[in-house]
């Protein structure tokens, strides 16, 4: 079976993370964002894998590649030339995904519990061209919107980012599509959300699977954050044994064996701790995660951040709302970051009172 994963563009809304690594190699929950859907794919049988990318990454292409061969998965990069949308990418691979097969398509930044064969299971079922999973939340306007006959899961509307309230249902970002829908999309910039799902609705050929258990686009900050918390209790409900169980992480704490932790420190809940970190005597972290190879220095605390890999935040240090260091940032004893974008390589030698962007 074949997946076809929507990489795209530069991950802007990541930024400071993705100014240095490619958007799917960004670790969540301590693994790159894209091997969690990789890993899902192959696990219920997809032995070839498009990545759609609109713009060249060799070091993507180098780490999805070793991943790919130890899940004995074949990966293919399509290259646009220029940026094709979230439709245009199945027209460009299109010599890839005909056939008789069905095939999935993802969006790169979303994180859930991947239930691939139900989905499978549900589009042989309804037998029609095309399945999208969708999910409840709060604020729809920020997503697609699909309106649905409850019973059947027959789609009667989709309407993409709505301005005014059409349902809380909305597009997950995982679709199960027949190749015939190749037939609908044009070799040219097209967006399957405005353009193909709204006519594949009133033709009757797509149906809503919906999903169980958590759902979370993670492609910004605040988002990343949650995101992290949501994916931590479904740990705790499946794979208990993974988080850290010593007296004193409290909550949901996912922390890689090679991290070190000292005395007296105050971790969690719904905190990651990335490979190589090092967290000195009386550092409080609370809902955030510190990527590989990061030090913090004693009595630091750090609530609803994220610290980038190999970073430096030293002494007395207080990091609160969604800030966000770069790589290799440093941040000098006793400052005050509150919502702090940090671009990488900085080095932070005075207070940031008012959210925004450090360069
Ligand atoms: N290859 C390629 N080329 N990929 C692209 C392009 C492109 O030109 N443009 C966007 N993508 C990829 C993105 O990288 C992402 O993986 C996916 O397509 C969706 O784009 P986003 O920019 O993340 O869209 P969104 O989050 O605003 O909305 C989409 O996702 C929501 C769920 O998170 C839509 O599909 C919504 O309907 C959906 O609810
Ligand atoms: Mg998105």
């Amino acid at each position: 079976m074949k997946a076809l994963i929507l990489v795209g563009g530069y991950g802007t809304r990541l930024r400071p993370l993705t100014l240095t690594q490619p958007k799917p190699l960004v670790e969540f929950a301590n693994k790159p964002m894209m091997l969690h859907q990789m890993e899902a794919l192959a696990a219920v049988g997809v032995d070839t894998l498009i990545l759609a990318v609109s713009y060249r990454a060799d070091q993507l292409e180098q780490e999805m590649g070793v991943y790919a061969e130890r899940l004995g998965v074949k990966l293919v990069f399509s290259l646009e030339e220029e940026p094709l949308g979230t439709a245009g990418p199945l027209a460009l691979a299109r010599s890839y995904l005909e056939g008789d097969e069905s095939f999935f398509v993802l969006n790169s930044d979303v994180i859930c519990e991947f239930p691939f064969q139900e989905m499978i299971d549900f589009h042989k079922k309804h037998g029609r061209e095309g399945t999208i999973a969708v999910t409840k939340v709060e604020e729809p306007s920020k997503y697609g919107v699909v309106v649905f006959n409850e019973s059947t899961g027959q789609i009667s509307d989709f309407v993409e980012k709505p301005q005014d309230y059409v349902g809380n249902k909305i597009n997950a970002g995982l679709y199960m599509f027949n190749a015939s829908i190749l037939d609908r999309i044009p070799l040219r910039p097209t967006s399957i959300e405005k353009e193909v799902f709204p006519k594949m609705a009133s033709d009757g050929e797509l149906y809503a699977y919906v999903l169980p258990g958590f759902w979370m686009d993670v492609g910004q900050p605040r988002d990343f954050i949650r995101g992290t918390t949501l994916y931590l209790e479904y740990k705790r409900q499946t794979d208990p044994k993974s988080l850290g169980s010593e007296d004193k992480y409290k909550g949901n704490v996912l922390i890689d064996p090679t991290a070190v932790v000292g005395n007296d420190c105050k971790i969690g809940p719904n905190v990651v701790i990335g490979p190589k970190v090092h967290i000195e005597d009386g550092a409080c972290l609370r809902d955030c995660t510190i990527l590989v190879g990061s030090i913090i220095r004693c009595h630091s605390y750090i609530n609803k951040s994220i610290v980038g890999r190999k970073c430096t935040i030293g002494r007395w240090v207080r990091i609160e709302n969604v800030s966000v260091m770069g790589d290799d940032v440093v941040v000098n004893d006793e400052l005050y970051l509150n919502g702090a974008s940090v671009l990488p390589h900085k080095s932070i030698s005075s207070n940031v009172p008012v959210p925004g962007i450090i360069m």
